[in-house]
Parts: C-alpha cells; structure tokens; sequence
C-alpha cells in the first residue's frame, strides 16, 4: 500500500496543534481594494503583493510549517487581458525580486498548478526558484498559479493512471492522493479568505474536506498581521472532530483509527 508522509483526514485523524501547521489563503479583494481609492484594479495586485509579503514574514515567525497561497485560479483567465498580462508581469517581477530573499529565510518555495500555460521567462524562473530553494526547511511557501481543485483532482488520475495501469480496476484514497499537487504536506489545518465572499472558488478541493474555514471582510491589501493573529484565535476556538462526537473528545478520545473504515 501507498505510504503517505500526511495523514489524511478521512483516512484517520490528523493531530491539532495550537499554531496551524498549514493555513491557506485565498487572498481576494485586490481590485475592490484599488477602486475604493479611484485606482485601476491593478493596483491592488501590486499591493497585494506587500501584503503577501508581510504575511511570509509573520507565518514564518509563528513557525507555520505550510503556508499556501492562492495567485491566480485556472478561471482567471477569463478576465481582462490586459489584467492578466498585468498579473503575469507581476508574478514575474515579484519572484525575481524575493527569490534571494526567501532562500536565505531559508523558505521552500513551489508552485503549484497548471504552468505550461504561462510564458517560457515565467516557467524558466519558477524552475530555477523550486530547485535554488529545494532544500530548505524553515517554511513550505506554496503558490497556486494557474491551479484549479478538480484540476488538481484530474491531473492526479491521470498520472496514477499513467503510473498504475491496474488502478483502472479500482483505487483507494491514498493511491490518488499520492498524485495531488500537494501531496508533499498535511491537508491545510485553517483556511483563510478575504474580500467578503464565503466560496472555495475551486481551490483546493480534496485538501479543504477537514479543514476549519474562515471568512473575514478584510480586503487582502489591508489583511495585516493582526487579522492573521485574529483568524488563528478564531481556529484556535474551534472543536476538530473529524467525524467524531463532543463527548469522545471530552473522553480523551484520540485513537486514530479504530472506528475507521477499510
Ligand atoms: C484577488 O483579488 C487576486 C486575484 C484573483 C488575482 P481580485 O482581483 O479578485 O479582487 P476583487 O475580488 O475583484 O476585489
Ligand atoms: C479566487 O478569487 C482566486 C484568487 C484569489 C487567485 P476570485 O476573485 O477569482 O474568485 P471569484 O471569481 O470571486 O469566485
Ligand atoms: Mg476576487
């Protein structure tokens, strides 16, 4: 049987720890941000990117093994072509002037998503990126570009498939999961969206099924380090169950898997 390095959390139940191992964020509200202030949209992308900043800094601080953030959505292309030319320059832009940085924080950097799509410039530099920053440890900085849940989810059977022609027969939760984008570390523990809208926005869908969502108003450029404090109180004040009942928690119930199906 496959050996996952995470536990899923339907498979069995997945350790909580006071400080979210793996928060992901969809950072929305760049434009609503821009257009309050009479800016063109665009703006707010550029700001947006401060924030992000601010937020590796901080997630970093507080030992936040995973941080995965949500850039752009297999749906954006959709937009304005002259916004997403726009937010291709900037991820370019962006990366070329943190990359250093982030390797001598000692950041894992990845980019997860369909990449093919974008420019050779883009996908030579998210390569060099991924391989300069390999091995460090301190924190997994995730960015999904270009990525979509069912994506994630298709690409996967694909190269289990491709792998394992027998799966065709029939596979289990594991086998597939091994292929998701983000099979190298836990389902997120809190999810983060701002800008006031309460959806995934097909973001990661398999990895979301146990994790505690949570919903601010704050528009991304003006989510700050205190409303990240604020979202992890909020996480901190929730009750995981994983299926289970108040009364088995309160009863030290801890047991990974004895009620767990096949
Ligand atoms: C999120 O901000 C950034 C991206 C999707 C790239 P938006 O651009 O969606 O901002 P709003 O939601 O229109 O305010
Ligand atoms: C989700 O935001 C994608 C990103 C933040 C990258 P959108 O602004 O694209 O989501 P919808 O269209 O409002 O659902
Ligand atoms: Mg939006």
């Amino acid at each position: 049987m496959v050996r996952l390095p995470f536990l899923s959390s339907t498979r069995g139940i997945p350790e909580v720890v006071e400080v979210p191992r793996h928060i992901a964020i969809i950072m929305d509200g760049n434009g609503r941000w821009a257009r309050k202030r009479l800016m063109p949209r665009v703006a707010g992308h550029a700001k947006g990117v401060e924030s992000l900043r601010a937020m590796i800094r901080t997630c970093q601080d507080l030992k936040v093994e995973y941080l995965t953030v949500f850039a752009f959505s297999s749906e954006n292309w959709r937009r304005p072509k002259d916004e997403v030319t726009f937010l291709m320059k900037l991820f370019l832009r962006t990366l070329k002037e943190e990359i250093e940085r982030m390797h001598r924080s000692n950041i894992r950097l990845r980019v997860v998503g369909d990449i093919s799509r974008f420019d050779s410039a883009l996908v030579n530099l998210i390569e060099e990126s991924e391989t300069l920053t390999a091995g460090n440890t301190a924190m997994n900085l995730t960015i999904a570009a270009n990525y979509g849940g069912r994506w994630d989810i298709l690409q996967a059977v694909e190269k289990m498939l491709a792998a394992s022609p027998d799966a065709r027969e029939g596979f289990t939760e594991d086998q597939l999961a091994e292929y998701l984008a983000l099979s190298f570390g836990p389902e997120p523990d809190l999810f983060i969206r701002t800008g006031g809208e309460q959806r995934i926005s097909n973001f990661m869908l398999w990895q979301l099924a146990y994790t505690e969502l949570y919903f601010t108003d704050k528009l991304w450029p003006e989510f700050d380090e205190a409303a990240l404090k604020e979202a992890i109180r909020s996480y901190q004040g929730r009750e995981r169950r994983f299926g289970r009942t108040s009364e088995q928690l309160d009863a030290g119930a801890g047991g990974p898997d004895s009620s767990d199906h096949a």
